[in-house]
């Protein structure tokens, strides 16, 4: 998969911008100049979000009611287009020209974003680690991200029936369902983080 080519409209400091990719591109740029700008507009058309912004709206060029950004991409000699548009501060996404939700949009367009305070992932937290690979494995596996949103909420539940049986609410046994639903999920979820570190240990 590859982008070739990204056109912003209204973006950040970009007025109307069309950038053409090569195989492999270095971006140089004085300070200030728009290069953290259009690594933003890239993550924008991968995840649905920017990943700096507080305020979304803040990607619209100063004193312009929206922006536009499109991406061209290819895979396996197929061209498609995506497109975020933020207007009135609501975000709209297109899959070559026909709007999608969110959830259907994101992912068409794969990308990891590697910046100076991911150095943290070697020196931070284990938990760090996880949500960088969970990030980076449910772009590309659907059945992942159902394990991990399925994980996730069955933990919850689990924690609330513990505080219940604490309280005399409720039954150990009741346990027995979360435990089940836990371990199916955990399965699939350590697998994969397995052999994800395995092609990653190459490099
Ligand atoms: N909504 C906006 N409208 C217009 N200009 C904006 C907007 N948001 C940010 N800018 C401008 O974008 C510029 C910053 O761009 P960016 O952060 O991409 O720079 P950079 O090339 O990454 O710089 P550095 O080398 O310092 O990291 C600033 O000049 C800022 O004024
Ligand atoms: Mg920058």
């Amino acid at each position: 998969m590859h982008i070739n080519k990204l056109i912003l409209q209204n973006f950040r400091n970009y007025s109307r911008h069309e950038f053409k990719f090569g195989d492999k591109t270095v971006i140089l740029g004085e300070n200030g100049s728009g290069k953290s700008n259009l690594m933003e507009a890239v993550y924008l058309l991968a995840t649905g979000k920017s990943f700096r912004a507080d305020r979304e709206e803040e990607m619209v060029r100063y004193e312009e009611g929206f922006f536009r950004v499109i991406g061209q991409i290819s895979q396996i000699g197929q061209i498609s287009q995506v497109a975020v548009t933020m207007s009135e501060g609501r975000k709209k996404f297109e899959v070559n020209g026909v709007p999608r939700g969110m959830v259907n949009f994101v992912g068409r367009l794969k990308a990891v974003l590697f910046a100076p305070q991911d150095m943290e992932l070697v020196t931070g937290s284990p938990g760090g680690r996880r949500r960088y690979l969970d990030f980076v494995i449910s772009q590309v596996d659907r059945e992942y991200r159902r394990c991990l949103i399925s994980y996730e909420k069955g933990l919850r539940q689990r924690n609330k029936l513990l505080e219940m049986i604490r309280e005399g609410l409720a039954q150990r046994s009741q346990l027995y369902f979360w435990d089940k639903l836990l371990i199916k999920n955990g399965e699939y979820i350590t697998l994969k983080r397995g052999e994800y570190l395995e092609g990653l240990a190459e490099y």
